[in-house]
C-alpha cells in the first residue's frame, strides 16, 4: 500500500511505486472531510490484521459509535477518518462468517452497520483475484473491458479505457474479477445488469492542444450549445420534448416551479427564472439544494421540481430530490451524464450535451444548462399555449444564434487577457448588474473567486449603495453586465458612482456606450434579454481564466474544490 499527501502526480515520486506488482488494485483521491489532509489519513486504509484495503467516498456518519464498538474489541485506529472502520468491520465480520463466500458476506454485513453515504472498493490479499465494490447514496460506476475491469465515481475518468459500463444501484453490490464481474442485490442475490454504451468521444476527455482543460471548454461552449440544441427547436413549430411530454391540463394544474440545484447548476436556475416566469405565468422559485433539502419547502403535486445537475452525482441536489419527491412534487432530472444518480431518481431525465467536462470549474456546462432551461420553458409555454406565436418564434431564433454569437466573443479574447494583466494583482472584485445580467453576475463572480483565489462578490447595481459601496475604493475593479435596454440608463448610473470611487471598470455588454468613459469595454451581440447570461458569461470565464494565469495558479484543479461534491 503506499499513499501520500498532496497532487496525484506525486505518487509517480513514492519510493517503491516501481516494483508494485499485482493486477488488481484500488485508489482514491480524498477530499478532506474527517480528519487533515495527510499522509495517515490518505486512503487506502487497511484492517489491524493488514487483510483488507478499502477505499471510499462519502461519510459514516456513525463512525464515532462504530469505532468505540470497536475499540471495546480491542482494534486499534491510526486515522482520524471516519473511513477506517470499515476495513475493521470487514475483519470483524470475516472472522466470524461461516458462509461459502466469507468476503463478500462481511463486506455486506459491514454495510448494513454504517450509516451516510459510501461508494467502497474493497481488496484482500485473502482473495487476490477480485476487487469487491458497492454504493449508497455516493456515485460508482464499473467499466467493462477487454479482459480487464475498471471501477471509478464517474465515467469521463475511465472514458479513455472502455466505453461501456454498468451502474450500481444503491446497495447493490459488485465482484470485479478480470474477466467477469458478478452483480448482487442488497440481500447478495445474483442479480444480472444491463450494460451501457457511452458515445462520449475518449478524445473530448483530452486537452486537444489545449493548455488547460478549462480553456479547452471554453472554446467547445458552441458545439455544446449547438449539440444541446439539437432537433429541439424549429421555428413556427411548436417543440416537442419526447423526454417531457406534458399535457395542457397538467401544466395548467402547477402552481410553482422549482428549480434546485448547487453552485453554477445553480446560477443557470437564476438565469432562466424570469423566461419560464414570464412566459409561461408560473411563479418559479430557485434554491440551493443544500437549504432546500432541510428546510420543509412548501412542495406538493402542484409543484414541478427541477433539478439541475452537470454530473448528477451532487449529493445535495440527490437528497433535495428525493425529498421533493416524497412530497408528491413530478420531478424533472437536467443533467449531463446518462444514468446519472439524479436520472435515476427523477420522475423524467432530459440531458445537456456538453460533453465530459473536466475543469473544476464549470463553463460549457453552464452555458448548455440555460440553454436547455431555456427550451424548456418555451416548451411549457407553448404547451400552455401562453404566449404570443411571434415572440416565442423571436426568442427561438435567438436560441439558434447562441453557437455562433458564442464563436463572434471566441475570436476576440486578447483584449480580455491584456486587461486581466492590468489587474491580477487585486485583491477584491465586484460583479453587477440588474435583471438577467444581475443573475449572470453570480456565476462571473464564483468563476473568478474559484479560481484566481481573488474575493469577488456580487450584487444587484441597486443594492450596492445599500452597504457595499462603502468598499468602493481605488484598486478594486467593478464588472458591470449591460445587456437589457430598458435597464441600461439606471446600470450606467450604478457604474457613475463606483468610477467616483475611484473602482476600474470592466464593462461587458451590447449597448452602444461611449467606451472613453470605462476602463474596458467588451461588446457582445445583440440577443434577447431572456437569454443574454449565455453570451455575457463568456468574456467573465475567459477573464476568470486569464486572471488565474497571470497569477500562475492550476485553473483546472483549484485548491480545496472537487469537480463533483459527492458528500454533503
Ligand atoms: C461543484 C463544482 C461546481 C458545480 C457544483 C454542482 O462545486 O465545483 O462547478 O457547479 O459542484 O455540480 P453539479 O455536478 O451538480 O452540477
Amino acid at each position: 500500500m503506499l499513499k501520500t499527501k498532496g497532487r496525484v502526480s506525486l505518487l509517480n515520486e513514492i519510493e517503491g511505486i516501481d516494483s508494485l506488482k499485482g493486477h488488481i488494485g484500488i485508489a482514491h483521491t480524498r477530499w478532506a472531510t474527517h480528519g487533515k489532509p495527510s499522509k495517515e489519513n490518505s486512503h487506502p486504509h487497511m484492517d489491524n490484521s493488514k487483510n483488507f484495503s478499502v477505499v471510499h467516498n462519502g461519510i459514516i456518519e456513525n463512525y464515532i459509535e462504530l469505532k468505540t464498538f470497536l475499540v471495546s474489541k480491542g482494534y486499534n485506529f491510526l486515522s482520524q477518518t471516519d473511513t477506517e472502520v470499515i476495513p475493521n468491520l470487514i475483519h470483524y465480520y470475516y472472522s466470524q462468517e461461516s458462509s461459502n463466500n466469507k468476503f463478500l458476506h462481511a463486506v455486506k454485513r459491514a454495510c448494513d452497520d454504517l450509516k451516510g453515504s459510501f461508494a467502497i472498493e474493497v481488496i484482500s490479499i485473502l482473495h487476490p483475484d477480485h476487487v469487491i465494490v458497492t454504493r449508497k447514496d455516493s456515485p460508482l460506476v464499473v467499466g467493462k473491458g477487454d479482459n480487464e475491469n475498471f471501477i471509478s465515481s464517474d465515467i469521463p475518468a475511465i472514458l479513455s479505457f472502455t466505453k461501456n459500463f454498468y451502474l450500481l444501484n444503491d446497495n447493490e453490490y459488485a465482484e470485479i474479477y478480470n474477466d467477469k464481474i458478478l452483480f448482487y442485490d442488497k440481500d447478495l442475490n445474483e442479480i444480472s445488469k444491463e450494460l451501457k454504451n457511452i458515445n462520449w468521444d475518449s478524445s473530448s476527455a483530452e486537452k486537444n492542444g489545449f493548455e488547460d482543460y478549462m480553456l479547452k471548454e471554453i472554446f467547445e461552449e458552441p458545439n455544446a450549445i449547438r449539440e444541446t440544441i439539437g432537433t429541439k427547436l424549429s421555428i413556427g413549430k411548436d417543440i416537442v420534448l419526447d423526454e417531457l411530454n406534458f399535457t395542457k391540463d397538467y401544466l395548467k394544474s402547477i402552481n410553482k416551479i422549482y428549480i434546485v440545484a448547487c453552485g453554477t447548476a445553480m446560477h443557470a436556475g437564476l438565469a432562466t427564472k424570469t423566461l419560464i416566469e414570464n412566459l409561461c405565468n408560473i411563479t418559479v422559485i430557485v434554491d440551493i439544494a443544500s437549504e432546500f433539502r432541510y428546510r420543509d419547502p412548501l412542495v406538493d403535486e402542484k409543484t414541478l421540481a427541477i433539478f439541475v445537475s452537470q454530473s448528477g452525482e451532487t449529493a445535495d441536489t440527490i437528497a433535495a430530490l428525493k425529498l421533493a419527491k416524497s412530497k408528491g412534487a413530478k420531478t424533472i432530472a437536467v443533467s449531463n451524464v446518462i444514468g446519472s444518480s439524479i436520472t435515476r431518481e427523477a420522475d423524467y431525465s432530459i440531458y445537456t450535451h456538453a460533453g465530459p467536462e473536466i475543469a473544476v470549474a464549470s463553463t460549457k456546462a453552464y452555458t448548455s444548462q440555460v440553454t436547455l432551461l431555456a427550451i424548456i420553458g418555451l416548451y411549457f409555454s407553448e404547451t400552455l399555449e401562453h404566449s404570443n406565436k411571434d415572440f416565442i418564434n423571436n426568442i427561438k431564433k435567438d436560441i439558434l444564434s447562441l453557437p455562433d454569437k458564442v464563436s463572434n466573443i471566441l475570436d476576440n479574447v486578447n483584449c480580455i487577457k491584456d486587461f486581466a494583466k492590468q489587474v491580477y494583482t487585486e485583491h477584491d472584485m465586484f460583479y453587477i448588474g440588474r435583471g438577467n445580467d444581475y443573475a449572470v453576475a453570480q456565476e462571473g463572480s464564483l468563476k473568478l473567486k474559484e479560481i484566481s483565489y481573488i474575493h469577488s462578490e456580487s450584487y444587484a447595481s441597486g443594492e450596492l449603495k445599500h452597504g457595499t459601496i462603502a468598499l468602493i475604493e481605488n484598486g478594486v475593479t467593478v464588472v458591470s453586465i449591460i445587456t437589457d435596454e430598458t435597464l441600461a440608463p439606471k446600470s450606467l448610473s450604478n457604474i457613475q458612482e463606483v468610477i467616483t470611487r475611484g473602482a476600474k471598470t470592466f464593462i461587458i455588454t451590447n449597448q452602444n456606450l461611449d467606451d472613453k468613459n470605462f476602463d474596458f469595454v467588451f461588446k457582445i451581440d445583440n440577443i434577447s434579454p431572456y437569454l443574454s447570461p449565455i453570451l455575457s458569461i463568456v468574456p467573465m470565464q475567459l477573464f476568470a481564466y486569464y486572471v488565474a494565469k497571470e497569477k500562475k495558479l492550476d485553473v483546472d484543479k483549484p485548491r480545496n474544490l472537487a469537480k463533483s461534491v459527492t458528500v454533503e
